[in-house]
């Protein structure tokens, strides 16, 4: 059978995965993703906490890890992900909104400046917008833009742009692909926003989805997203699918079928984004279910990202992924 990366690549997409230094230790997770991959995501080494524990103090050494094993196996790498919320360094923590910025936009330089050119695309802001903290323009409240005003999500993407010229540059969103209503109110958000970007000339290319999704989620049905991605089509904008896992918890069944509920969930939404958008191509987040960050969530519910069976070959839920990219 053919590798993942081989199946995206017949349909005009590249495939990968979120990787660690640690999965790159794990010989099965290590094989799998040589063999399925063309692209890796730093899981969190890369991440404004991880490379600045302390001020001014800059730690590459695991990005640079991860780097050098995807160069060296000819896989694109992503960079996830200078500004979020979720990851800003303990020590900014109270911080004066002058230090935050003065920090953070020398953070995003340090970062821009020395993976530029070696970067497929940076998820240059990650969930910047939370219609439920009341603001007209649907931004979330953060440090970020406490510090540095609501064009900060502009501003972050003009700065990369300076530095890096090759990368394409991702806004970077979570749940635009739910049912809820608050996730109809979320893509409202986005799509504004994205207006904004474009009609500000900021230098965005592309609308990444998550798409952390449960084995009930059915996008293909869900009509005001599929106008959604064709809206964001309309603005010019690529889409990619940047966190994609499927959590089984809750089918009930043997792995059989958990599986394969979950098989035709990574069909639906794959097959809905390249039906409606400009898709780029798909990253799951992880390359397995027996080390995704899904197990390691407080109510340890059984995750279900990628099944790999014992030997490390894909299971038939990755076959159907496989299947659903060569259906494109
Ligand atoms: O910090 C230690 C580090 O010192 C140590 O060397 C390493 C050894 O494995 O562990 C590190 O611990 C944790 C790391 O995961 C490894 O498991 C970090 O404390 C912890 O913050 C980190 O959590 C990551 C989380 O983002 C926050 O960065 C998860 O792995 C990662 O799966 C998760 O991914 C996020 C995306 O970036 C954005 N979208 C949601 C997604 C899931 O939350």
């Amino acid at each position: 059978s053919i590798s993942l990366a081989s199946a995206a690549a017949q349909a005009g997409l590249i495939y990968g995965a979120a990787a660690s230094n640690a999965d790159l230790e794990d010989e099965v997770l290590r094989r799998a993703l040589v063999r399925e991959c063309g692209a890796v995501t730093p899981e969190f080494e890369m991440k404004w906490d991880a490379i600045e524990p302390a001020p001014g103090e800059l730690r590459f050494e695991a990005t640079d890890r991860l780097l050098d094993f995807a160069c060296s196996h000819g896989m694109a790498f992503r960079g996830h992900t200078p500004w979020w919320h979720l990851s800003t360094p303990r020590w900014l923590d109270g911080a004066e909104a002058k230090d935050f910025a003065k920090a953070a936009r020398s953070h995003l330089v340090a970062v821009a400046e020395r993976y530029t050119g070696r970067i497929h695309s940076w998820d240059v802001v990650n969930e910047a917008v939370e219609p439920a903290d009341g603001r007209p323009d649907g931004l979330r409240r953060s440090a970020f833009l406490s510090a540095l005003g609501p064009s900060y999500v502009a501003e972050a993407f003009g700065t990369i742009a300076e530095i890096d010229q090759t990368a394409l540059l991702v806004l970077n969103e979570m749940g635009l692909e739910y049912e809820a209503p608050a996730a109809q109110t979320k893509r409202r958000a986005v799509l504004r926003l994205l207006e904004g970007l474009v009609g500000g000339g900021a230098p965005v290319g592309c609308l990444g989805l998550q798409c952390h999704l449960s084995a009930s989620d059915r996008p293909s049905e869900n009509v005001e997203f599929r106008g959604f991605l064709r809206e964001v089509r309309a603005l010019a904008l690529k889409v990619m699918i940047t966190e994609l896992d499927v959590d089984g918890a809750g089918v009930r069944g043997d792995r059989a079928v958990v599986d394969q509920a979950v098989a035709d969930v990574y069909a639906d939404i794959i097959e809905t984004v390249a039906a409606e958008g400009d898709l780029v191509g798909v990253i799951t987040w992880g390359v397995s279910d027996a080390k995704s960050w899904l197990n390691s969530r407080i109510n340890h519910r059984p995750a279900r990202a990628l099944p790999l069976n014992e030997a490390g070959r894909p299971k038939p839920s990755w076959r159907a992924l496989a299947r659903s990219l060569e259906n494109i």
